[in-house]
């Protein structure tokens, strides 16, 4: 089976074992931050001539903030079943969005279709070289000063550095998550990481100015394990195995 058919293949399992339980149901916040730094201060009667894409949106979490907000909303997915959910999801919401299945490393938009590309922790399902070619195809469906906003993993989270079972397929991305006590454990599909500077670099060479770099980090641990940390305060380093995941929140413009 090639990459792409393995990630297919998980997420739509995923999907049609779970449904919107798979996936938000709201906005990731970073792309929130996005759209308000460079989207809202649009005047309302523009936005409709404002057109976004999101690669990989899943089940619309974030297609219906973008589409509530009056901009030409597309997304794009890997998987039939989250089409299938986004669809419902918008019209929840009362809003509306072009929906189609497709795998974001083909796309067959006209160059300068978009004014905006998103992708919220989706192309960390491409290996090393898709994602060189994926970020071609972005800067080529942007329109020129077009913008890319992307959510995505960092090296610096211990399920990259402390890895094992997973092997690595090339030199930034994992065969899964493997280890069992790891955020996102049972991910048994490619699964990249990259250092903030490599993917400054990456834009740079595919024709983008850096615009935003920011690492977000979150802890998670075990409640047992809190919970004894916090009655014996001074075995908590002992105690508190917590594990780090961290993303890089990146945001570029098309030169
Ligand atoms: C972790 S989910 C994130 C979904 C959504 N962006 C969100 O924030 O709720 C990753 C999504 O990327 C999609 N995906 C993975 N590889 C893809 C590809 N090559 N082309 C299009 N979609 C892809 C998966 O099907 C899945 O829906």
């Amino acid at each position: 089976m090639n990459n792409t058919a393995t990630t297919r293949d998980y997420y739509e399992r995923m999907y049609t074992e779970q449904g919107f339980g798979a996936q938000r149901r709201y906005p990731n916040e970073e792309l929130c931050r996005f759209m308000g730094r460079n989207f809202f201060p649009i005047p309302n009667a523009k936005r409709a001539g404002v057109r976004i894409l999101e690669v990989g949106c899943g089940s619309g979490a974030n297609l219906w903030m973008i589409a509530r907000e009056g901009f030409d909303t597309h997304g794009v997915d890997l998987s039939e079943e989250s089409i299938a959910l986004a669809r419902q999801m918008l019209a929840q919401y009362g809003c509306k969005a072009t929906l189609r299945v497709a795998n974001m490393l083909e796309l067959d938009d006209a160059p300068g279709s978009y004014d905006a590309v998103v992708d919220v922790f989706s192309s960390y399902c491409l290996n090393a070289t898709e994602g060189h070619r994926f970020l071609q195809t972005v800067h080529e469906i942007l329109k020129p000063g077009g913008l890319f906003f992307s959510y995505f993993p960092s090296k610096s989270s211990d399920a990259y550095t402390n890895h094992k079972p997973a092997t690595l397929v090339d030199e930034d991305t994992l065969s899964g998550i493997y280890r069992q006590d790891s955020p996102f454990s049972g991910n048994h599909y490619p699964f990249r990481f990259l250092h903030p500077n490599e993917y400054e670099q990456m834009l740079v060479q595919s024709g983008f100015e850096v615009k935003y770099s920011e690492t977000v980090s979150r802890t998670y641990g075990s409640g047992k394990k809190r919970a004894e940390s916090i009655m014996n305060p001074v075995l908590h380093l002992v105690l508190d195995t917590a594990e780090v995941f961290s993303f890089i929140t990146i945001e570029a413009r098309k030169l």
